[in-house]
């Protein structure tokens, strides 16, 4: 999982490529490197480590002209170091290449050149690709790439330039996202849009089995055997909504921009919409996604079994995608993800296609290969989200899937119309009672500051309590590299109530006023065995809890509640990662978009 980006055009392309790669350093940020044509030769600039590392090597270097390739790499094949670092260059420096995506074949290949000659010099699947094209190479560029084509397995965005054409850049997807834009004569290619829109006013985003050559004459496209394909562009809406702030990180900023996201996300909830597709009648229900998407999910399933009266599965789509699939016509599988690229995500989407069912996304990416699957797609209304960690994006995609349940319940009539009426006033609150807990960001600050040194942290709830938990969990240990774990309360004297000792951390999530006995005798029970204890709770007795640290969030329908525990503890996980100096913002071995299986 890696972003590429190319350009060719008038302006000097090393900063274009640059740029583009800051958008990028979201997919993965263990190098990143340049290669541009000089009007002689492939310049090739590239180092391990952070983009800093790059724009340092390139100021002591002058790397003019005007056509290049750029990539940011999130390592699978090969450890982050300088020589697996892309572009790759075949062995006269022929052609360059950048890769997004898996060659799964590629030790076919390597000992298909090696018979050969060629000697490879990185350790990646990548490299195989720029010596391939250039084995098949006899005078005309297009039809070697398209040759080599044939012979690579695997997924693969690839953008590429030659020494024989100085301006010409080529792009290919397969099962990678790939988008060209197109400016004032010149054009762009890029992993996403966001990477090439300050200067692009029209894209393409290639679909899978297409090659596109531009140049100054133009963009052309071709199928994988070089048949030409007509060109398609569209004009592209803008991003509705970014609320950045300037020298705040940007998870702590986008944690702060919740409740303008709640608002617009609301306001612009296509109901009618949805209530068309929903009346065609689903026999049955299943969530799919990965991560803070997939805890998304659980919100919903608690919030359906509550308020609709209906059981809904949850899944990780990686696990979907081994598992018998239980989905066929008549089912409704609504798909959750940020980016829409995730690859595990995408799979599973494509499995149970093949399968009859249906599919509802719930995505923050308009034009991404996730809508461009599903029969129906709501688009949350977060803005980018830059940070890895997933914090605005989770409680939108939370907000709306809160939303179809109450839609479905009133087209089911399993709920009286007062009581959705009630749950969407709810609904309605969000963004206002949200700004509060953002208010109190000093106080969630000290708290972070109480567990930061936690040689484990427990996250404990029930119900839709637990459903936070998870995510309260997931994001502590992905930003601070605490170890944590989320764990039903009432599982707890099964087995994990043996780790409770001095120096553990249990963060009680009980907001849940029908939970509140059973709540009060989980923080006993981690207490009196010497574990320190935060609990969230939403107005109850529990306040005056003998926790260490209580932190009350607005009252709400258990079935909202986990959304204001959940920023409750994105504070928590962003406060203890400053507190111990990590990238809080890129955390170590992460990237932000999982495009690879
Ligand atoms: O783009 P997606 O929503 O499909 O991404 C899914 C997960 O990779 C993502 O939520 C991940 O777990 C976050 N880094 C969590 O903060």
């Amino acid at each position: 999982m890696c972003g590429i980006v190319g350009y060719v055009g008038r302006r000097n392309a090393v900063s274009v490529l640059l740029r583009g790669l800051k958008m990028l350093e979201y997919r993965g940020y263990d190098s990143s490197g340049v290669a541009v044509h000089n009007g002689a030769n492939l310049c090739v600039v590239k180092r391990a480590g952070r983009l800093c590392a790059l724009e340092e090597a390139l100021s002591t270097r002058e790397v003019k002209g005007s056509c290049g390739i750029g990539h940011t790499r999130w390592a699978t094949h090969g450890s982050a170091t300088d020589q697996n670092a892309h572009p790759f260059v075949s062995s006269y420096g022929k052609f360059a290449v950048v890769h997004n995506g898996i060659v799964s074949n590629y030790l076919q290949i390597a000992a298909f050149l090696r018979e050969r000659g060629v000697s490879l010099a990185s350790d990646t699947d990548s490299e195989v690709i720029a010596h391939l094209i250039d084995y098949y190479y006899t005078g005309d560029v297009l039809s070697a790439l398209c040759r080599a084509l044939c012979d690579i397995k695997g997924s693969f965005a690839l953008a590429v330039i030659s020494v024989y054409e100085p301006h010409v850049l080529y792009g290919v997807r397969k099962d990678s996202p790939l988008v060209v834009g197109e400016g004032k004569k010149e054009f762009a290619l890029c992993s996403d849009i966001s990477g090439i829109s300050d200067f692009c006013s029209r894209f393409c985003a290639l679909q899978n089995g297409e090659v596109v050559r531009l140049s100054e004459e133009g963009a052309a496209l071709f199928d994988f055997y070089g048949n030409p394909l007509p060109m398609r562009f569209e004009n592209r809406e803008k991003e509705l909504f970014e609320d950045r702030e300037e020298g705040v990180d940007d998870m702590l900023s986008e944690i702060r921009s919740i409740p303008a996201s709640l608002r617009l996300g609301f306001e612009k909830f296509p109901k009618e919409e949805l209530r068309a597709f929903l009346k065609e009648g689903f026999k049955e229900m299943l969530v799919l996604g990965c991560g803070s998407a997939y805890h998304a999910g659980l919100v919903f399933c608690e919030a359906m079994r509550e308020v609709a009266e209906v059981c809904v599965r949850a899944e990780i789509a990686s696990e979907f995608l081994t598992e018998k699939p239980c989905v066929g016509e008549g089912t409704l599988v609504i798909v959750v993800s940020q980016s829409g690229e995730t690859a595990d995500t995408l799979l599973a989407v494509e499995r149970a296609k093949k399968c009859g069912a249906k599919i509802l996304s719930v995505c923050n990416a308009r034009a991404s290969s996730l809508t461009r699957l599903s029969d129906f797609s709501l688009i949350t209304r977060c803005g980018r989200e830059r940070a890895v960690a997933a914090t605005k994006s989770y409680v939108s995609q939370a907000q709306y899937l809160l939303l179809i349940c109450l839609e479905y319940a009133d087209i089911t009539g399993k709920t009286n119309i007062d009581e959705v009426a009630r749950l969407r006033r709810e609904i309605s609150l969000l963004s206002q009672k949200t700004e509060s807990i953002c208010r109190a960001e000093k106080r969630l600050e000290e708290v972070a500051l109480g567990l930061k040194n936690a040689e484990a942290v427990f996250f404990l709830g029930r119900k839709g309590d637990l459903a936070a938990a998870k995510e309260g969990s997931l994001k502590l240990k992905e930003v601070s590299y605490l170890f944590s774990e989320a764990y039903p309360s009432g599982e707890l004297k099964h087995g994990t109530l043996a780790l409770m000792e001095k120096g553990v951390w249990c963060v009680v999530v009980a907001t849940d006023p029908s939970l509140l006995q059973k709540n009060a005798a989980t923080l006993s029970e981690v207490l009196c065995r010497g574990a320190s204890a935060v609990v969230i709770t939403a107005g109850s007795a529990l306040e005056e809890a003998p926790a260490d640290y209580v932190v009350t969030v607005p009252e709400a329908d258990p079935v909202v509640s986990p959304l204001f525990s959940a920023v409750v503890m994105q504070y928590f996980a962003y406060f203890a990662a400053k507190a111990r100096g990590c990238d809080v913002d890129k955390p170590r071995n992460l990237a932000k978009s999982v495009t690879v299986e």
